[in-house]
């Protein structure tokens, strides 16, 4: 099992893979499904019309149809592991909509609504906040920039939070009051890694009998942040640099189920070891635009 350790040298802490010991089996914690309720949104008008991360390169146009098809896929896997998966409903001219991790937060009944970084995903953050509205969801109005779960992770009865590329500092502040609960923040430096969702899995979320636990790619974090990150979750899982630059880290958990892109197998070999069941999707056609399973997936937690 991949841990994280500390190297000091010259007054430098890096932290990096531990592969000083031969990986062995943790003793398995009983892991246990929870229903969920997912948020998704068809890629009817997905394309790579615009360039705000680094993998978005409009020389590389999309596949629609593969896309399509992929996506249904992802569907299916929630709905054949027994979630409920609510549609909203696509908008022409906004090509990213796909993504609804980045619609908002929503957090037993209550929402705090997206504020887009950028002009081109700017009208989103209504359509998503009048959807949840229409659902009896209370969303409140944001006044910071913040991209939703793209960047605020829901963990027992705290939420994790990213800033560096998307959502601001006052955005999570303004969570932690509208939400009323605490917001631990994180800084994201590596630009590959520009939302939150990019660089940990919320593998359990510490809302059933097993306690808390993620995967996070170290890299992606300032040191100040991987402190943070290692005295909060000391036994979690470290991500391969291979596996985080396919987006491995980009998944969605069911407590037991974890559903992650394909390509990522050396994470699969560690949740399996930790007792998850990694369920594989392929979903090539929207790392193009930087995201994956967890991106195209919004959970309305309970
Ligand atoms: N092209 C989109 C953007 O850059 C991808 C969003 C991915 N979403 C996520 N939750 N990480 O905004």
């Amino acid at each position: 099992m991949p841990r994280c350790r500390e190297l000091t040298h010259g007054g430098l802490t890096l932290t990096v893979l531990d592969t000083r010991t031969p990986s062995r089996a943790q003793p398995s914690v009983a892991r246990s499904v929870r229903r969920r309720d997912y948020v998704m949104c068809a890629p009817e008008h997905f394309r790579v019309a615009y360039t705000i991360n680094p993998w978005m390169d409009a020389a590389d146009p999309i596949d629609v149809g593969r896309a399509r098809l992929q996506w249904e896929v992802l569907r299916n896997t929630y709905l054949s592991l027994g979630h409920r998966v609510d549609l909203v409903e696509p908008m022409p001219g906004q090509p990213d909509m796909v993504f609804a991790a980045n619609g908002g937060l929503v957090v037993g009944g209550r929402a705090y609504g997206a504020k887009f970084r950028f002009p081109e995903r700017a009208a989103e953050g209504a359509a998503y906040a009048d959807w949840l509205r229409r659902r009896g969801v209370d969303v409140a109005e944001p006044t910071h920039t913040n991209e939703g779960e793209g960047d605020f992770l829901a963990l027992g009865p705290m939420i994790i939070a990213g800033t560096g590329f998307r959502t601001s500092l006052e955005a999570h502040i303004e969570a932690a009051s509208v939400l009323d609960r605490p917001v631990v923040s994180l800084e994201l430096v590596d630009p590959r890694f520009y939302h939150l969702d990019t660089a940990v899995a919320v593998l359990d979320d510490g809302n059933g009998p097993a306690p808390a636990d993620i995967a996070y790619y170290p890299a992606a974090f300032s040191r100040h942040s991987q402190r943070t990150l290692r005295d909060l979750f000391p036994h979690a899982i470290c991500c391969s640099e291979d596996d985080a630059r396919v987006l491995g880290l980009n998944a969605v958990s069911d407590g037991h189920h974890v559903v992650l892109p394909s390509a990522a197998t050396g994470l699969a070999g560690s949740l399996r070891e930790r007792g998850y069941t990694p369920v594989p999707v392929d979903l090539s056609e929207f790392i193009k635009s930087g995201g994956s399973v967890k991106c195209c997936t919004m959970e309305m937690h309970r």
